[in-house]
């Protein structure tokens, strides 16, 4: 027969160790939540940038190439950044858009991220000329970039 003692120490041991477990899934919540955060606030600088120049280009604010230069430099400075630490395997969560096709293709989605890298360096490029019909075009390619990623990977 066991004694009291072992049964007790027994339970206290498994009280500990869900308490363990418990306690890194926190942990691991926690760093989820930092990334989507992450993600989510580049995301922002994107979709900032984006709208002043579609704005300008639509006529809804009178066109500055001066203010548009900067968003294109700003838009293109944001895609330099290395946002795939931003998608940690499987960080789904309730405040995120994230559709799980991102972990199970990773290099798609990868390479739609450099296409945009490679569309927002050219905007900027062209943004120096102030060429309004090639500013358009440039604008329209990035972003379908944007939404190329957008229809496959985000909810
Ligand atoms: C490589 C894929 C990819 C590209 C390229 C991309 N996005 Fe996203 N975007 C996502 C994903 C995935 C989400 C959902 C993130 C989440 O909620 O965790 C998202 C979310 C967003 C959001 C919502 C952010 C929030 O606060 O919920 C905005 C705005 C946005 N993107 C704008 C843009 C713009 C503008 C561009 C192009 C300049 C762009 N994105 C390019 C994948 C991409």
């Amino acid at each position: 027969m066991k004694s009291k003692k072992k049964r007790l120490a027994r339970a206290v041991g498994l009280v500990s160790v869900i308490g363990a477990s418990l306690a890194a899934n926190g942990v691991m919540a926690d760093a989820i939540e930092r990334a989507v955060d992450y993600r989510q606030g580049v995301m922002n600088v994107f979709g900032w940038n984006m709208k002043a120049m579609g704005d300008m280009m639509k006529g809804k604010v009178a066109f500055d190439q001066e203010a548009f230069a900067n968003h294109a430099n700003d838009l293109a400075a944001a895609a330099r950044l290395n946002l795939m630490p931003g998608f940690p395997e499987d960080s789904e969560s309730d405040e995120s858009d994230a559709l799980p096709e991102i972990w199970m293709e990773f290099d798609d989605f990868e390479g739609k991220y450099r296409d945009l890298r490679m569309r927002s360096k050219a905007l900027s490029g062209v943004a120096e000329s102030g060429d309004k019909a090639k500013l358009g075009e440039a604008l329209d390619k990035t972003g379908k970039a944007c939404k190329a990623c957008h229809k496959k990977f985000k909810n």
